[in-house]
């Protein structure tokens, strides 16, 4: 089968080759996809650069892609719950990362049916943003009706699935992005809506419940300044919390080296008794068949900006490199040219 494979770190026009491989076989637990759509994800941008090879080493070559939307083709002797045939999308786990291929296996777990109203390439572009924010918003902050909350970079992949996300739980939604997408995002359902450009949130805002910070450096520490006492931050990309280092299986030296870096979030959330948490998405079958459900009932509506054929896959990856994605960015296998 043809896969797109990182074959060194580096840039995406260097790094990045299609290969011929052997079709997987599914182990017990798992089954094989036959691929339909993949959607791109900054973090796949992020390890193909060396991000994070600090903490964990790729062994090249190594597939691409963590989103999947398709038909399950084979069916591993222990799965129940799935069958040959079924529709099915998932947000892979690590182990078998590698999307942006024809085939992939996938851990019975990590499934869930694909929501019938939408096609392949709409929920391709679902389950890592829709987990992340599920896990952030609702897992971690407890976001619930009438807070109002602040989800800084509405247009992209995971602000325009938040935003909705947080509006279906009753939530005051107040959002930032640039000029010439504030009537799109007011459209997905923000209540209030800041055009970076011209206007400094930081001016205009405070008593905020829960602040989602997608944008990090100091984005984070500035959540502090927003959020009222005993409010929650959480972030998808500022400095790693104790709690979350732990869970990630870092030794003591590691998280103690973290904990001095993030020192200045940690006096600021003290100041305020304010909750901070750092997410790092995971895998989930069940919490994605929840999220299935309110696609199914038209609850939160897919936000695509562009489709690529699997031949375009690496102009897919460098369009989102652009950080100016509205919504997400998915590879069609049945696609032809970018539309
Ligand atoms: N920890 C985790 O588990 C996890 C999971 C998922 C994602 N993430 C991380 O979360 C971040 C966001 O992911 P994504 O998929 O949403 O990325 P994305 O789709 O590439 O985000 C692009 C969007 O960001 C907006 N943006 C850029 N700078 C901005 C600013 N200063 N203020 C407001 N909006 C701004 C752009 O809008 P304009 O064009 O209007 O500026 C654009 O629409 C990435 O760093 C990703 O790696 C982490």
């Amino acid at each position: 089968m043809k896969a797109l494979k990182m074959i060194q770190y580096g840039d995406i026009e260097t790094s990045l080759n299609f290969q011929q491989e052997d079709k997987p076989e599914p182990a017990a637990h798992e089954v094989l996809i036959k691929v339909h759509a993949a959607s791109v994800n900054p973090i796949d941008n992020k390890i193909l650069r060396g991000d994070f090879k600090a903490f964990s080493k790729v062994n090249f070559p190594a597939g691409i892609g963590r989103d999947v939307s398709g038909e399950v083709v084979a069916v591993g002797h222990a799965v129940a719950g799935f069958k040959k045939g079924d529709q099915v999308f998932s947000r892979v786990g690590e182990e078998h990362v590698g999307t942006v291929a024809e085939f992939v296996t996938v851990d019975a777990d990590h499934l869930a049916k694909k929501p019938e109203n939408l096609s392949h390439q709409d929920a391709a572009g679902i389950p890592l943003v829709g987990l992340t924010s599920y896990q952030a918003l609702i897992k971690i902050a407890k976001l619930k009706e009438g807070d109002k909350i602040l989800i800084h970079a509405g247009s992209g992949g995971i602000g325009s699935m938040a935003i909705q996300l947080a509006k279906s739980y009753g939530a005051y939604v107040i959002t930032t992005t640039s000029t010439e997408n504030v009537q799109w995002v007011k459209a997905l359902g923000a209540d209030q809506v800041i055009d970076y450009k011209k206007e400094n949130y930081l001016d205009m805002l405070s008593g905020i419940d829960v602040v989602f910070d997608t944008l990090g450096g100091q984005y984070t520490l500035d959540a502090f300044k927003v959020i009222k006492d005993g409010g929650r931050v959480v972030s998808i990309t500022g400095e790693l919390d104790p709690q979350t280092a732990k869970e990630m299986g870092l030794n003591w030296l590691i998280r103690k080296l973290l904990g001095f870096k993030s020192r200045a979030i940690t006096k600021a959330a003290k100041q305020k008794a304010a909750l901070y948490r750092m997410v790092l998405m995971k895998a989930d079958g069940l919490q994605l068949g929840a999220l299935s459900q309110l696609y199914q009932d038209e609850i939160i509506n897919p936000v695509m900006d562009r489709t690529y054929s699997f031949e375009q896959s690496k102009e897919a990856f460098a369009y989102l490199a652009t950080g100016r994605a509205k919504g997400k960015v998915v590879i069609s296998m049945q696609t032809e040219s970018a539309n």
